[in-house]
């Protein structure tokens, strides 16, 4: 595992950035999967100043979704397509066509097993950034999730639903089920990249990196994979600023 230690939010962002940049122009039609919250923010925005800037090109790159709500419609603005494209790519100008998405419409089943096809048609993921849960899920990986897990229809536990409910505005509001790539999909990816922010993530990050890989915590079983980057602020490694 290789840390990263950046000073503060604006520094863990450029660093991100600087990841998926590094990545596209080594291979520019690679299958990159990017995180929803609050964490990639930062990076979305350094991301389109580069493309902007001509410093990357992001025309043949291929995107694949992290995780959607569940039991919602396809124009529901909780749909969290609708907020990575918001936030990414329509400002990058990405075509529907190149991104695998979860339709929420579709048959769940059926749904997650198409979308593993996917990716395995295009050849695996490439990089996979990720978010850090408060209870140590990935993507909707939560606890207790198996290290070989598939793309599939999972509950959300409480704790999520708590952090979710900050994107929505109330916890009634947040869906209950989801569909996630799983664990076993992601540590398939030729690359990951962790990304944690802020010192409310201090304590669930210090279990990741220092706690023997359980089933308990999702991200510590990823931390086996042999190119595993965690970028994280001072905050969240509980330094002072
Ligand atoms: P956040 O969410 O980036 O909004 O903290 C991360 C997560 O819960 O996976």
């Amino acid at each position: 595992m290789k840390l990263i230690d950046a000073a503060d939010y604006a520094e863990l962002s450029r660093a991100a950035a600087g990841i998926v940049v590094e990545q596209v122009r080594k291979r520019p039609d690679s299958l990159l999967v990017l995180p929803t919250g609050n964490t990639p923010v930062g990076m979305f925005r350094d991301l389109v100043a580069a493309a902007h800037n001509g410093d990357v090109d992001f025309s043949r790159a291929r995107f694949a979704m992290l995780d959607e709500y569940a039991g919602i419609g396809r124009n529901d603005e909780r749909r969290l397509y609708h907020w990575i494209r918001k936030e990414l790519f329509d400002p990058l100008g990405v075509r529907p066509g190149a991104v695998i998405a979860f339709d929420p419409e579709a048959d769940p089943e059926c749904e997650a097993r198409f979308v593993e096809q996917r990716i395995a048609r295009q050849g695996g993921i490439d990089l996979a950034v990720l978010g850090l849960g408060p209870n140590g899920h990935i993507a909707m990986n939560e606890p207790g999730s198996d290290a070989d897990s598939r793309t599939r229809l999972v509950t959300l536990t409480p704790a999520t639903i708590r952090s979710n409910a900050a994107y929505w505005g109330s916890e009634a509001k947040v869906p209950r089920k989801g569909l996630t790539l799983g664990l076993g999909t992601l540590a398939e990816a030729r690359a990951l990249v962790l990304l944690v922010a802020g010192g409310g993530k201090a304590a669930i990050l210090e279990r990741v990196l220092n706690a023997a890989p359980s089933d308990a915590i999702p991200a510590a079983i990823l931390g086996a994979h042999p190119a595993f980057t965690v970028v994280a602020d001072r905050a969240a490694l509980g330094l002072h600023a």
